[in-house]
């Protein structure tokens, strides 16, 4: 038995996968940690998916709801998608099985802000959980768990599950330790302030404090986090990110920002990871991170000396990336904090520090709303994640896209929004390759030009057209030509293109 389970009572609740998946019954509603692609449970979800296929195969049903901190990867919404055991899924997906079967309305797909879920599950809107299933680099011998490569919401899980499983990961470093900021936030009407007033404040232990009486089986496994790689920047990300950096010194010259006090939130996706290879030929410097993941991009900050801290929930590294963690964490614990979800996107501290924030898009419109999530208003993608959280309360809120997608068919800036995930309210900057559109303090009919300005060559004319048939609407705070307004997407969804 693995020396990482310390406890002396809690030996005894080792098991196979097997043995463990039967505390998982048909209809249960399962927590798990994990978060894009990290400190998933690697062992229990194929074990409960052959438990699903084997009721299936004797005509019974067997279905779980599955809550998570984000996306986790094949080896767990994978074969759970692939065995049909899901009916319902929570706050984030990014496995192209589950988003097929959502898509065609077979499972059900709850999204909503990542910041959001731990705190409903905490204030009982769910009821009770079943089964929480928690990753650990360790379980120390007073009991408390020390999470693997993500917090995600496993104190909130945990805590409201009657039965708890723990999978101790081998593969994660033991170094892990110590990395960790866990705090619990009180229950609502005895909630104190978060004490993080810059992004390495820690405020928390390093393990999850809890009632070891709920284990009813540990599970030893040795398997990696599976993250997809990132696709290396083309001249698109470059240019995307040249123009982040331009509108990053126009703050510094405008005096809203220094070189040395950029409080960076990435997103996730391979556009915001190529911005973050642009910045380590800048003039920032003592860069901070107080966001959600820690990508690849972040990690070469560190080492270059540009970044010295990042605070995030989990990591997203590329698997070349993720053994380079594993094998220095050691060497990485003064710069890296994971924090619950929770903390990690929480509106207070994110106010609080006046960060800078930066996510990708589907596509956004003539007047700043953003899409992140449904393409044509109807097929989902993967979620919004936390950039409803961060873009809401950062000091500026910027969204990064390529201004056209599918090879030209797709533009990524429309008349209007097909979805709305971020209004106009909210959303501040929008950077393309052609350029930025700074939208602060304009009125709608002012940020149109500014819009087309960065939509591709071969949509402004169609842009254009359209503004001209808004512009004879009754009503002028915010034109629109209802009969027109969606015939980008409608043509795309009729002939496969949205150019005329
Ligand atoms: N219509 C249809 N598809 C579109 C599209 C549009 N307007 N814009 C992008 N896409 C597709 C791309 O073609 C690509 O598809 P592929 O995987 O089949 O090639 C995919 O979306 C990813 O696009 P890419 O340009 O590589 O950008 P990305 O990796 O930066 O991802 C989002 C963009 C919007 C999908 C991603 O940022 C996301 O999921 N955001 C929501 C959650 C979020 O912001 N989280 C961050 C909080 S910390």
């Amino acid at each position: 038995m693995s020396e990482r389970i310390a406890h002396s009572g809690l030996k005894s609740k080792v098991m196979s996968a097997q043995e463990a998946a039967e505390f998982v019954n048909n209809g249960d509603k399962v927590g798990t940690s994990g978060f894009t692609g990290a400190g998933y449970p690697k062992a229990l979800p194929t074990a409960i998916a052959e438990r699903a296929k084997a009721a299936h195969d004797r005509g019974d049903e067997f279905q779980i709801e599955l809550f998570t901190g984000a996306s986790t990867a094949v080896d767990c919404d994978g074969v759970l998608a692939e065995a049909n055991a899901i009916s319902f899924r929570t706050p984030y997906n990014s496995d192209p099985v589950l988003r097929g079967q959502i898509n065609a309305g077979e499972a059900k797909y709850w999204d909503i802000h990542l910041s959001h879920l731990g705190k409903q599950v905490q204030e009982g809107f769910f009821g009770k959980f079943d089964v929480a299933i928690i990753e650990a680099v360790a379980i120390r011998e007073d009991g408390t768990v020390v999470p693997s490569s993500a917090v995600g919401n496993n104190i909130e899980y945990i805590d409201a599950a009657d039965k708890v499983i723990i999978e101790v990961n081998e593969w994660q470093s033991r170094d892990l330790e110590g990395m960790h900021d866990i705090y619990r936030i009180e229950p609502a009407g005895q909630r104190t302030p978060i004490g993080i007033t810059a992004p390495g404040d820690r405020i928390g232990g390093t393990a999850i404090e809890f009632d070891t009486s709920k284990v009813v089986a540990i599970v030893e496994t040795d398997r990696p986090d599976r993250n997809a790689p990132f696709t290396p920047a083309d001249e698109t990300s470059k240019k995307i990110a040249g123009y982040f950096l331009d509108f990053l010194e126009g703050e510094v010259k405008a005096g809203r920002l220094a070189y040395d006090r950029y409080i960076m939130q990435s997103g996730v996706g391979n556009v915001p990871n190529a911005v973050m290879a642009g910045l380590l030929d800048s003039k920032f410097e003592n860069i901070t991170a107080y966001t959600e993941v820690i990508q690849d991009g972040m990690v070469d900050l560190i080492d270059a000396g540009k970044m010295t801290v990042a605070s995030a929930t989990s990591f997203s590294l590329s698997p070349e990336y993720a053994e380079k963690m594993n094998a220095e964490a050691a060497r990485y614990r003064d710069n890296i904090i994971l924090r619950p979800q929770q903390v990690s996107n929480h509106p207070e501290v994110i106010r609080r520090l006046g960060l800078i924030a930066t996510n990708g898009m589907i596509e956004a419109d003539i007047y700043g709303n953003i899409n992140s999530t449904n393409v044509s208003g109807s097929r989902v993608m993967n979620g919004i994640g936390g950039s409803g959280d961060f873009t809401r309360n950062a000091q500026v809120s910027s969204f990064i896209s390529p201004s056209i997608a599918k090879g030209g068919d797709i533009s990524a800036i429309v008349p209007f929004a097909s979805h709305i995930d971020h209004h106009e309210h909210d959303a501040m900057v929008i950077i393309t390759e052609n350029g930025f559109a700074d939208l602060r303090g304009l009125a709608p009919r002012d940020r149109v030009k500014k819009m087309i300005d960065v939509a591709h060559d071969s949509y402004k004319p169609l842009l254009e057209e359209y503004v001209e048939a808004a512009s004879k609407s009754k009503f002028q705070q915010t034109p629109h030509d209802l009969s027109r307004a969606f015939e980008f997407h409608t043509r795309f969804l009729e002939t496969g293109s949205m150019q005329k």
